[in-house]
């Protein structure tokens, strides 16, 4: 099998033109959540790939062809608002969505709980040739949408990643998502910020960006 990405919890590997098996390293196990809810939210309009297989380590998924939108700021970095604005209105519309019952809470409760991917950043979405699409629910959970912005804010301000350096502009991207979203994060942060220091794969400069972001 060819490996074609790995982020840092999974590896995809080529079944052939049309699927990728996505397969968690270490000791990752598929849970069955996350497919039920890339099938539920298919079902809802929401762009996922679709899931054709479950197994105890991973899932066959529709290969996407394109860029990640993190690739794609990267090598086109004056389409850096637009991109940013295409991110927030990601979250946007995935905020539409009632949680449905059987998806567990992962931030508090607003009593109108929504569909949250918790992990929404540029390298989670690809270009592809019917827009984007988002990828990696294993974080998903239903809550307040303000707490999926804040981690998504937070994430993209603290990545330690290329493409995301400074130079291109980190600010006027987050800027950019906040004004394509109508959530305003400000109130989640913080829980946001707590989450994230907790993410065991974390690099040491992301770790660091964030303690000073805690409140003391
Ligand atoms: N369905 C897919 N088709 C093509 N490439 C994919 C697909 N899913 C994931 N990838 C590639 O694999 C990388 C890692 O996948 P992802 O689901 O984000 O795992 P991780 O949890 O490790 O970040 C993505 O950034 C993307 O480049
Ligand atoms: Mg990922």
């Amino acid at each position: 099998m060819e490996l074609i990405a790995q982020g840092r919890e999974a590896d995809v590997f080529a079944l052939d033109e049309s699927r990728v098996l996505r397969r968690y390293r270490h000791d990752g196990r598929q849970t069955d959540l996350e497919p039920r809810l890339m099938a539920h939210l298919a079902e809802c309009g929401y762009p996922v790939p679709k899931v054709y297989e479950v197994t105890d380590t991973g899932m066959v998924l529709e290969r996407l062809t394109g860029p990640t939108m993190l690739e794609a700021l990267a090598q086109h970095p004056w389409r850096l608002r637009d991109l940013g604005r295409m991110l927030g209105g990601l979250l946007d519309r995935l905020h539409l969505l009632s949680a449905p019952a059987w998806l567990p809470q992962r931030f508090g409760t607003t009593g109108d709980d929504r569909v949250l991917h918790l992990d929404l950043h540029p390298g989670n979405v690809i270009l592809t040739g019917r827009g984007p699409v988002v990828i990696d629910w294993s974080n998903a959970g239903a809550g307040d949408p303000a707490a999926d912005v804040a981690m998504t804010m937070v994430t993209v301000g603290s990545a330690d990643v290329p493409g995301l350096a400074a130079r291109l502009g980190r600010g006027l991207l987050l800027r950019a998502i906040q004004g394509g979203c109508g959530a305003d994060p400000t109130p989640r942060v913080q829980e946001a910020v707590q989450a994230k220091l907790a993410d065991p794969n974390l690099i040491t400069t992301e770790a660091a960006w964030l303690r000073r972001r805690a409140a003391v």
